[in-house]
């Protein structure tokens, strides 16, 4: 294995049919218009040395380096800066533009720590390759003069550091942060010679208000910003390309290692979904892999209150296997099940639900796309035909309006939100509807035109309203509707939205939107252009959430906003492979590719490539398991790479199914708060030590290679194999998970064309993939809806039966912060605790003052399914009546005071609305005090 090395053109490719031709060096060259002369020699490999220049970033001009001569101009213009022109002829290299760019360069070179021998980045440093390159052998000027050798160095991140002693101030980091990243922390402080970088206000990186992208550290050429595991491991000598495992953007990365030692993710420049772009978390948050709570030995236990006892792979897979027989053979075929997880390849969610449906013989299998985006899933498919977000991430660069509802990007989906930002900067119009302030309402050089903050649980009310106000105007796009849809559901629709409960007017007394913001954000969206939307979990974890998204999906349609570039509708995926896991057949009543089990020919199908009869009955999912469990039908649960101890809503309900049940066998990296309660652990693999896929938010199947050998000895796939072998249950056999892919592949029409080898040829691949689209389908229903006509559902808004009174007066809703991920396992697990070290209740100053809460002080939160206590934090982002918290820390266990109210269509859980009322609290509830004591004894591991 050896090093990838991404080529470095210099400048940004420009997109456009217009070509020009030119002479570099002799060269006749044709690149598109726009391109700079930089680029247009890397094009025919003549390598201009440079400095401040790289393709990531706009030229900049800064270094004087990169110059050259050209024919019939005066001077030697920057090659960085100066665009081609047709019949231009460029010299790069002569005796002239030698002896200028050694004079640069030794000005540099005068000003810098000359240790190279000692510098973490000897080897990897591009003013040491500019030196090389204009031959500098001696500096004129000597060290002697002023210089910033002194300068102190800033340690402040945890992840990276900053040496201004060896800065060259070519701005590269500056730019990075406001054209890549959107943050715009850094600035060149001081003025000619006394110029530096500074973060903030110059302040140590920790405390100004960068978010630890690492863009400017990829983007510096020197030592200036370098990661610390370079400085402390050594520059990496080999890499592999793979897949970030936390959240749906999907980004890929360069996993550069030092012998069998990773030493940094690099984003990947050719990541179709990230573009070399990073955030924290997939850059720097991977340390919990080899973290010392990592448990890589299988363990059982009889009792949950007994200590583990460490066993070999074999006894762990005959006590699971032996344990499930018994079971079954007591209670039923059907009182076990399994839980696939959306943090595993594509290829172990398969066989997990696989070994459920052709080793356990029924159809109980779920996933945790039930407590997110199922009813994405089922809206999209009831309106459109498939369970899939319509486009792919570089289509925002085409989008004139975007409709924000119920996400979080910048915290949830950070790198896809860098380049939303980027696109608004470039003029693009932005609505929010949340109930909070969200940064991307107002941050720098951003700010929505409009917010609707409405209250929690009325999303329904206010997108049928925007609906209303575009029929009422006369905004329809008559011509799509006519040509794409179905034309007696839609005059059924139009009816249903001019009703008057569904004017502005009455919306603003259920949502406490004002209507006249409705109608302004209506207008826009309807009239500004290529209008997208986009949602997240805001939308889906309601009672209602299946009709937002259809309701969604509808306005769309009524705006001929689906189909093209820069429009649709995109669920923002929160897990790395929630996509995935769903397409894969993780739903209790669908195979893979979305097909009912009722459908006797996919049956058929899979009875012909499995070997065995399939349960035509839909199985249970996983609310309903756990009710069985404690009605006492469930004895069994294999859980692969979940917590629903954790993650799962009213939490006291899963734990009392989780101690009904006789069988509880957990597969993950770390005792998780589902293994206090289990009797059975086998220890799992993080993404480093995997071989598959997964598959973002834009349907892209992104291959995840193995960086390091499996920590226990077996990968995912292996485990869930060797189970089903123990039980006596084919469900086949593969020397690879390609093979198992190349099964997906011949079984679900939607993956015909998916294969490694196509994978590692096209990098990623956005399904559908098959004969008609070989390629992959980045836009999808373009010309037609999958399901033939759109189809307009009538979306009723039906208040959800979680109401405040007097008893619970505020509304609670959760969301997700940038540095913590999901139930925080990993990322609590790394240095990404110091931004985030546990759950805070944000409230709004006049509620607090009501209750006498101060910042900071505890306080306890009851609902009407519990309590629990946390810090407060007084903050305007929430308005009054609704108060606000992450769900990261197990302890703070917000999931004890969130109802079972879930949504109708897929019991996707309320998480976004319950009534609680807040009191002051002098620490830990009683009930947190009492897990801690529980999860410590679960915790325990007998000695040898
Ligand atoms: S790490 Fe990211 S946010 Fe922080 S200064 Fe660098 S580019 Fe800006
Ligand atoms: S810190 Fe690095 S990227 Fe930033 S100006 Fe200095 S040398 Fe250039
Ligand atoms: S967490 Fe998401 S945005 Fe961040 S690097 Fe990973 S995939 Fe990209
Ligand atoms: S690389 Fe062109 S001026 Fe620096």
């Amino acid at each position: 294995m050896s090093l990838i090395q991404e080529a470095d053109y210099g400048t940004p490719a420009r997109k456009t049919d217009k070509l020009v031709t030119l002479k570099i060096d002799g060269f006749d060259v044709t690149v598109p218009e726009g391109t700079s002369v930089m680029r247009a020699a890397a094009e025919i490999g003549v390598k201009v040395p440079k400095l401040c220049a790289t393709d990531t970033l706009n030229a900049f001009g800064s270094c004087r380096l990169c110059l050259v001569e050209i024919e019939g101009r005066a001077g030697t213009p920057a090659s960085c800066t100066t665009l081609v022109a047709p019949g231009m002829s460029v010299v790069t290299g002569n005796e002239r533009l030698r002896k200028l760019r050694k004079g640069v360069m030794e000005l540099y070179i005068s000003d810098h720590p000359l240790d190279c021998l000692t510098c973490g980045a000897n080897g990897d440093c591009e003013l040491q390759d500019a030196a090389g390159e204009v031959g500098l052998r001696d500096v004129r000027y000597g060290y002697k003069g002023a210089h910033h050798l002194g300068l102190e160095k800033d340690r402040s991140n945890p992840y990276f550091d900053y040496d201004p002693s060896k800065c060259i101030v070519c701005s590269r980091c500056v730019r990075a942060c406001e054209e890549t990243q959107g943050t715009f922390a850094l600035t060149i402080d001081g003025r000619g010679f006394g110029s530096r970088v500074a973060a903030g206000q110059n302040e140590p990186f920790m405390s100004s208000e960068c978010v630890s992208c690492g863009a400017c550290v990829a983007a510096c050429p020197t030592a200036t910003l370098i990661e610390k595991k370079v400085v402390e491991i050594g520059t990496p000598e080999h890499s592999v390309v793979t897949t970030c495992a936390y959240c749906g953007v999907g980004c890929q990365f360069k996993a550069e290692m030092r012998g069998p030692e990773l030493v940094r993710m690099v984003p990947y420049k050719d990541g179709k979904a990230n573009r070399g772009h990073s955030c924290i978390k997939g850059r720097f948050a991977w340390g919990y892999a080899t973290h010392r709570e990592r448990k890589s030995v299988p363990m059982i236990r009889e009792k949950i209150t007994d200590p583990w006892r460490e066993v070999t792979w074999e006894q762990a897979f005959e006590r699971a296997a032996s344990e499930i027989k018994r079971i079954q053979a007591k209670y039923g075929r059907t009182s076990v099940g399994g839980i696939t997880s959306s943090r595993c390849t594509n290829e172990e969610t398969y066989l997990v639900q696989k070994l459920v449906r052709a080793g356990f013989h029924n159809n109980n299998v779920d996933t945790c796309a039930r407590v997110c985006h199922s009813p994405t899933g089922f809206g999209l498919s009831q309106t459109y035909g498939t369970s899939a977000g319509t486009q792919d991430f570089d289509s925002v660069e085409h989008c004139d309006v975007m409709l924000v509802i119920g996400a979080n990007p910048t915290d949830g989906h950070p790198v896809f939100a860098s380049r939303m930002k980027k696109r608004l900067r470039a003029g693009a119009k932005l609505i929010v509807i949340d109930p909070r302030r969200i940064d991307l309402v107002r941050s720098a050089h951003i700010e929505a035109d409009y917010h609707l903050p409405l209250q929690p649980g009325t999303n329904v009310a206010v997108v049928t309203s925007l609906a209303h106000v575009i029929v009422a105007e006369g905004l329809v796009n008559e011509a799509f509707v006519r040509e794409r849809c179905d034309a007696e559901d839609f005059a059924e629709w139009k009816a249903f939205v001019l009703e008057p409960q569904n004017s502005p007017e009455a919306v603003e007394r259920v949502s406490g939107v004002p209507a006249d913001l409705i109608r302004k954000a209506a207008r826009l969206y309807a009239t500004g252009g290529n209008a997208a939307i986009f949602y997240g979990l805001g939308v889906t974890e309601h009672s209602q959430g299946t009709t937002t998204v259809m309701a969604i999906a509808n306005l769309a349609m009524v705006t001929g906003n689906i189909g093209r570039p820069g429009v649709g509708v995109n669920p923002l995926r929160g897990q790395n492979n929630v996509q995935g896991s769903c397409d894969m057949g993780s739903f209790p009543h669908e195979l893979p590719g979305y097909r009912h089990i009722s459908d006797e020919g996919v049956r058929t199908l899979y009875a012909k490539e499995w070997g065995v009869e399939l349960d035509p009955e839909p199985g249970l999912r996983i609310n309903n398991m756990l009710d069985a469990a404690v009605d006492g039908n469930f004895k069994a649960l294999y859980v692969q790479g979940e917590d629903i101890a954790q993650s799962d809503p009213d939490a006291k309900h899963v734990i009392a199914g989780l101690e009904a049940m006789e069988c509880v066998i957990v597969q993950d990296l770390f005792l998780n708060e589902t293994a206090n309660y289990a009797h059975i652990f086998l220890p799992g693999t993080t993404f480093l030590e995997k071989d598959g896929t997964f598959t973002n938010a834009e349907r892209r199947i992104n291959r995840v290679r193995r960086v390091i050998k499996p920590v226990p000895g077996l990968a995912d796939w292996e485990v869930t194999l060797r189970l089903a072998e123990a039980l006596g249950a084919d469900i086949g056999t593969y020397a690879h998970p390609g093979e198992i892919m190349d099964e997906v592949a011949r079984t679900t029409p939607s993956f015909a064309g998916v294969s490694y080898k196509a994978l590692d040829e096209q990098g990623s691949i956005q399904w559908p993939c098959n004969e008609q689209a070989p390629e992959g389908t980045p836009v999808m229903h373009i010309g037609e809806f999958v399901r033939g006509t759109g189809r307009f559902i009538i979306t009723e808004y039906i208040p959800t039966e979680e109401k405040t009174g007097p008893r619970f007066p505020l509304l609670l809703t959760t969301g997700r912060i940038l540095s913590q991920y999901n139930v925080g396992a990993q990322t609590r697990r790394t240095e990404n605790s110091r931004w985030h070290e546990e759950d805070v209740l944000e409230i709004h100053p006049y509620d607090a003052e009501q209750r006498g809460v101060r910042d900071g002080d505890w306080v306890r939160i009851h609902s009407r399914a519990g309590e629990t206590s946390l810090r407060a934090k007084i903050t305007d982002r929430v308005a009054t009546g609704v108060v606000y918290t992450t769900f990261h820390h197990p302890l703070t266990q917000a999931n004890v005071i969130t109802t079972d109210f879930s949504d109708w269509a897929t019991n996707c859980p309320e998480y976004k609305v319950t009534a609680v009322q807040i009191s002051p609290s002098n620490g830990p509830s009683e009930w947190q005090e009492e897990y801690l004591r529980h999860s410590d004894l679960s915790r325990r591991i007998a000695a040898e």
